[in-house]
């Protein structure tokens, strides 16, 4: 058993690999927090736990008048009474009070970890796993129950923590805010690290030291969003890719979320995570129950490197499902940025044979396949072919694919409506609005009210009458706008702020639907690019696209930054031409395929036009790829050098037995008359010899990781890549 409950001294203590969780529970009702980090012996509570009455503080007991809840750390803050900072649930009861006072009333530690309720979640295959620890608090006068799931993977440094609130009252309960994790530091003296960005710039690390007062990340765009992703760490004051303890966060949820610290009066941390209360509200009936979406907490005692290993391990290992969950991923061509609307049959067929005498395994069709959809302006909605475009439909086009020797996949934007289509027609009254106000159109879409089950078996009816009528064996499941008018013509007036959370939920079902019935279709989600790259989509779908902007440059940072939380298997990402079309960089095709094969790998090109000399550079690209793939998606991750502090990117994959390594070199901007430039490995067994294959040279592990190879970079947007195997 990893979670251990000692009696005497009402403690509870859960035990990861390396690390340990401990909860106290004081004075037989409050359940306080002691620690979170590295493992450790249940320590002495007196010493381990500090109460002190502060100036200014409400006192929650008589008895005990040192005792404030405003001081100690908690588990599962309420506020509203005696605790002055952010609380973790705020509710309205029926009689207009606020007021809940969340008393401990008891525990249960089982082997495994149950599923959650409608949500994403991790999982474990054997219940050996993991432990779960269900601790339930009480508001003992509106009786209603929050239950504490916390689930300890034995083997890996990850804890999981959700919260199901449920009212066992008589009367009716609005719950406001609920957030899925509350941790409450001792000290402030971290920095925080978030992954904002834009469409095109997604997930650019930043890193600032705490302040008093809250600092946050959040969407309340109805998806996880560009801007922000449902990521943040605190780590401690110097701590870097190999050093430092690190604390990361990541949400399992694709909706509005939020995720801040609050740093208090006494330089203390409040570190909490959830769904958003930006037009958020539940009613609760006599009798029903919420559950909240699942957080997962990552202490790593060796820096972000350890950090998101462990995320890595546990989103491969634990939370993408299937059979490609641990297969090789097919190398494929995107005909997007190839032709954009402007294709018929002829024009794919000839990129597709090109791709198949290249080596390419897949190729997708995207969008422009269905309806009158020429333009972006049409069509979302009707999901029947084109047969001007495409008079074989979509079997025939597949068929003929398939003679190719490739795999067909294709394109589909199920939760949009053009306001052009026959679906809008058919059903104005079907997308996100509010009666009598506009309906703004971002792209010439609105987006379909997945809070509506007549909405839901649409979208599960027409995406499966494409997916069962034709040899599909990959789908790219797009969403190009954010929510606004939030409203929907199936609710009451009384649930209309349940919208946003009862669209994940439709959507998790329809996903759930579709991917469960085709278990041999590899699904991509996307969201104009990277922008619901979470790891609720990834529950369903193994991989994202991970941005629109495929400059090998820009892909530099968005890349690293995404491996901050996600593993590599998880993420698109494609060679394209140049001037590349989002940024107007020219870079070398080498480049952009070395950087595109720290990935999931593609080309999104017209491969018509390439020259003979690019083809056979492609060629090499992919018979290298198809050796280098069977461990870099599944393998070790090391981020040798980031973009973010500098003009040199390095990175490099291990597979599990360490024998298999593939590392690249990236310089942006040319550096007339360098210093010295190495290339330091890491993790290798300094006493084995390793062999860089293609060269020929042996060099002991103690020597590529103290010494390094020199790097000669001439010019800018230059990269180097070493596959090396230990003998
Ligand atoms: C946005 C996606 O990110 C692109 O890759 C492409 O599929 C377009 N949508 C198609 O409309």
């Amino acid at each position: 058993m990893s979670i251990i409950f000692e009696q005497e001294n009402q403690v509870f203590h859960l035990q990861t690999k390396n690390t340990s969780y401990i909860m106290k529970v004081v004075s037989g009702k409050y359940l306080s927090h002691v620690y979170w980090g590295k493992k450790i012996h249940t320590p002495d509570m007196e010493n381990a736990q500090l109460n002190r009455g502060i100036g200014f503080s409400a006192v929650t007991d008589k008895e005990n008048p040192t005792y404030s809840l405003d001081f100690i750390c908690q588990e599962y803050p309420t506020g509203c009474g005696t605790d002055f900072r952010i609380p973790a649930i705020s509710v309205l009861f029926e009689d207009g009070s606020r007021n809940m006072q969340l008393l401990y009333k008891g525990y249960k530690i089982t082997s495994g970890k149950p599923k959650l309720d409608g949500l994403p979640a991790a999982y474990v295959e054997k219940d050996s796993d993991a432990d779960t620890l269900l601790i339930t608090l009480e508001d003992s006068l509106q009786k209603v129950k929050v239950m504490l799931m916390y689930t300890a993977y034995r083997e890996l440094d990850a804890i999981t923590r959700s919260v199901r609130v449920v009212n066992e009252g008589n009367t009716q309960v609005i719950l406001e805010k609920v957030m899925s994790t509350n941790v409450d530091f001792e000290t402030a003296e971290y920095d925080f690290i978030s992954l904002p960005g834009a469409w095109g710039r997604e997930r650019h690390i930043e890193r600032t030291p705490l302040r008093s007062g809250v600092q946050s990340v959040e969407s309340r765009r109805g998806a996880s969003s560009h801007q922000n992703n449902p990521f943040m760490a605190l780590a401690e004051k110097g701590a870097d890719e190999t050093h430092g303890g690190v604390y990361g966060f990541n949400l399992v949820y694709s909706g509005n979320f939020t995720a801040g610290v609050e740093t208090d009066q006494i330089f203390k941390a409040r570190a909490y995570m959830g769904l958003n209360d930006y037009d958020f509200s539940w009613l609760l009936e006599s009798g029903e129950a919420f559950q909240a979406p699942e957080a997962v907490m990552v202490y790593s005692a060796e820096g972000f490197g350890g950090m998101s290993r462990t995320f890595h391990d546990l989103y491969r290992r634990h939370l993408v499902r299937g059979k490609f969950r641990d297969e090789p991923r097919a190398i494929l061509v995107n005909n997007w940025e190839g032709t954009y609307f402007d294709f018929n049959e002829e024009k794919i067929l000839g990129i597709a044979k090109e791709a198949a005498s290249l080596g390419i395994e897949l190729f997708v069709l995207d969008d422009g396949w269905f309806g009158r959809r020429d333009s972006d302006t049409c069509s979302l909605g009707d999901w029947y072919v084109n047969k001007e475009k495409l008079p074989a439909g979509i079997a025939g086009l597949a068929e003929k694919i398939n003679a190719f020797g490739m795999k067909f996949g294709l394109w589909f934007e199920p939760e949009m409506v053009s306001p052009d289509s026959d679906l809008y027609r058919a059903h104005p009254d079907w997308c996100i609005h509010v009666p009598g106000r506009t309906r703004t159109e971002c792209r010439n879409q609105l987006v379909l009210d997945l809070s509506r089950q007549d909405v839901c078996d649409y979208i599960v009816e027409a995406v499966s009458n494409i997916l069962d009528t034709a040899n599909i064996e990959y789908v790219k499941w797009d969403m190009n706008r954010h929510m606004t008018e939030l409203g929907s013509a199936g609710l009451p007036a009384g649930r209309q702020k349940e919208m946003p959370h009862r669209y994940m939920l439709g959507l998790y079902r329809v996903m759930e639907q579709i991917v469960s019935s085709h278990p041999n279709i590899l699904f991509e989600s996307c969201s104009g690019g990277g922008g619901r790259f979470d790891p609720g989509m990834l529950y369903y779908m193994p991989q994202t696209w991970t941005s629109d902007d495929t400059d090998a440059v820009e892909r530099l940072f968005i890349q690293y930054g995404t491996s901050l939380a996600y593993p590599i298997s998880t993420m698109g990402s494609h060679v394209s031409a140049v001037p590349n079309h989002q940024a107007g960089r020219v870079t070398s095709l080498k480049m952009r395929g070395d950087v595109a094969m720290s990935g999931n790998f593609g080309y999104e090109l017209d491969l018509t036009k390439l020259s003979e000399e690019e083809k056979e550079i492609i060629r090499g690209q992919i018979s290298g790829y198809k050796d280098l793939r069977t461990f870099i998606q599944s393998g070790d991750m090391y981020r040798l050098a980031s973009p973010f502090e500098g003009n040199h990117t390095a990175w490099m994959f291990c597979s599990k037995d360490g024998r298999d390594i593939f590392a690249g070199y990236f310089q942006i901007l040319c550096e007339v008359n360098p210093g010295i430039r190495r290339m330091k490995f890491t993790a290798l067994d300094p006493d084995a010899v390793y062999e860089i294959l293609g060269e020929g040279k042996r060099y002991r592990g103690d020597e590529l990781m103290e010494i390094g190879l020199a790097v000669d970079c001439f010019g800018d947007f230059q990269s180097r890549t070493w596959r090396l195997r230990r003998i």
